[in-house]
């Protein structure tokens, strides 16, 4: 797909059907992750993938925003290896994270696949309800699929502000 369209056609979708996201298809959305940039190429993402019924059972217990997924990622990162910035008061992980689930959320929509980023959880019970290690922080949850027949984007999808108001030239 022409990247222009992959950007317009990517929403946040809130119901799937029962058809299962393609291995060949996971695989591309996971690979787009792996050629994200990181600071100092530290690559301190960790993706997990959720597609047993036990794993999504435990998942429907920290949140309702599933929405019938039968894919999830979970993106987390190694807090003990980010780059510290200067003044030691911010570092790299939730941004190396983001910009790693940022090229899946795209790739999967690139891939004729749903997604809808979800936030709406407590992260250090999803990290304990999983096993992670403890130096990984979970930045976010991916649901992947297809959208149900009814499905579509919300009414907020083209609420987006002008320009005018995000962007200053200095
Ligand atoms: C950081 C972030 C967290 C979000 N968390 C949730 C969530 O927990 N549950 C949910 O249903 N949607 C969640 N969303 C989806 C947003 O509600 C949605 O992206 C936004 O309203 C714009 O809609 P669109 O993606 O269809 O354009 C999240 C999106 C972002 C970027």
């Amino acid at each position: 797909m022409e990247f222009k369209e992959v950007i317009r056609k990517r929403y946040s979708c809130k119901k799937y059907s029962e058809k299962k996201v393609e291995e060949e298809k996971l695989a591309a959305i996971l690979e787009a992750g792996r050629l994200a940039p990181t600071a100092k190429n530290l690559q301190e993402q960790h993706v997990y993938v959720l597609q047993s019924e036990e794993a999504l059972a435990k998942l429907d217990k920290i949140t309702p925003c599933r929405y019938g997924a039968s894919t999830v990622l979970v993106v987390a990162y190694d807090g003990s290896n980010v780059f510290t910035y200067p003044g030691g008061t911010q570092d790299s992980g939730m941004e190396d994270a983001t910009i790693v689930a940022t090229h899946m959320i795209l790739a999967a929509a690139d891939e004729g696949i749903d997604s809808c980023w979800i936030n709406r959880l407590d992260p250090d019970e999803l990290a304990t309800e999983f096993g992670l290690p403890e130096n990984e922080k979970v930045l976010m949850v991916m649901d992947l699929g297809y959208a149900a027949e009814d499905a579509g984007p919300l009414p907020n999808h083209e609420k987006r502000k002008p320009l005018t108001d995000t962007v200053s030239y200095l």
